[in-house]
């Protein structure tokens, strides 16, 4: 054994080290050279044999190849796992689930407001809209509706200050469009509205209305009929029925509530096997709106002339026609965000 040999016996091994592929092969090539039969370890072994004045040169040469080695091999190491490692970062298991994409979607409200929108104004209806903060004058006064007078009670109405209010009603937006456009008007008002309501299935203290005024020469109570004959037919089906019960509103005159045939027992014609209909109890009507001929005293508000021209309105909740429609029986399914019912629909 000579320096010539221990320097090729490191060559090679260093060359080995470069080339190997896998922690094994590495691990293979420090066993083949260090390890306890290995050929660097058999040379120091061996120098005790050798003639005394090669020792120091072969001594020194297998131990300087050893540690040059040993070096190369621990970085060598480090380069297989990092590149291991990114390896399995990048690599696409095909089995694994997609990653999903999140579409945005209409809420159910919009979606039903569009559609209300279109039904009105496929009649000669154009759409206008008003603040939800609200002055006092423009939702209660002008409205016919005196201070002193219940509908204006502190229990039902959220106060801002500066004599705001949060719209109770979509009515006050009658009265914008009446202050600043003469006759005739034919509009639908959609919106927000608010009041100091529970927070129970059908109560909520934030809802939706769609507000409608027709005003012009000789409109009539059957002209208000007729609209909401159709109206309901559109919406609710061909079958629908509607009936006009006397109610009261300070701002119509005469007023009405208005119902549609149960969509739940078909007006009673299909009752339910066991007892009543959970929809309307067995009466066989619903609810929707309330309605009327505009009050004389809110044409003066506006500065109308109540001799030359005659008007109806109406109001309905938005929420109830869609928990009616599609069977929805909390209302706070529609403010609660609420991933597995919104996306139900759209
Ligand atoms: N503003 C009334 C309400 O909120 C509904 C309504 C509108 C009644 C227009 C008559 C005319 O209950």
């Amino acid at each position: 054994m000579d320096e010539k040999s221990v320097i090729d016996i490191r060559d090679a091994a260093v060359a080995e080290v470069t080339g190997a592929r896998s922690a094994q092969a590495l691990d293979a090539v420090r066993i083949k050279y260090l390890g306890r039969k290995g050929l660097l370890t058999a040379v120091l072994r061996g120098i005790s044999s050798l003639d005394p004045s090669e020792r120091g040169r072969v001594g020194k040469a297998a131990n300087e190849a050893k540690s040059v080695l040993a070096g190369l091999i621990s970085d060598r190491a480090r380069e297989l796992e990092e590149a291991s490692t990114r390896k399995a970062g990048a690599a696409t298991d095909i089995s694994l689930p997609g990653v999903g994409q999140w579409v945005g979607r209409k809420h159910l409200i919009s979606i039903v407001t569009g559609e209300l929108k279109r039904i009105f104004v496929g009649m000669g209806f154009s759409v206008a809209t008003g603040p939800d903060v609200e002055d006092v004058f423009h939702n209660f006064t002008a409205l016919n509706t005196p201070e002193g007078h219940p509908a204006r009670e502190q229990s039902d109405t959220f106060f801002v200050d500066g004599g705001l209010v949060l719209r109770t009603h979509t009515s006050p937006v009658q009265i914008r469009v009446m202050e600043t456009t003469p006759p005739p008007i034919r509009m639908i008002f959609p919106g927000r509205v608010y009041r100091k309501d529970a927070w129970d299935a059908v109560h909520s203290p934030e809802f939706h209305q769609l507000e409608c005024l027709y005003v012009d020469r000789g409109v009539t109570f059957p002209d208000l009929k007729g609209t909401l004959a159709y109206f309901a037919r559109r919406f609710f089906g061909p079958g629908t029925g509607v009936r006009f019960r006397p109610g009261y509103f300070p701002f119509t005159e005469p007023s009405a509530e208005v119902d549609i045939t149960c969509v739940g027992c078909r007006g009673g014609q299909s009752p339910p096997d066991s007892g009543a209909c959970r929809l309307c109890g067995g009466t066989g009507w619903l609810e929707i709106l309330g309605a009327g001929m505009v009050h004389p005293a809110v044409f003066r508000s506006v500065g109308y002339d109540a001799e030359e021209f005659t008007g109806f309105a109406f109001g309905m909740g938005i929420d109830r026609l869609i928990m009616l429609k599609y069977g929805i029986r909390d209302i706070r399914y529609f403010l609660e965000s609420d991933l597995r019912f919104l996306e139900q629909f759209g």
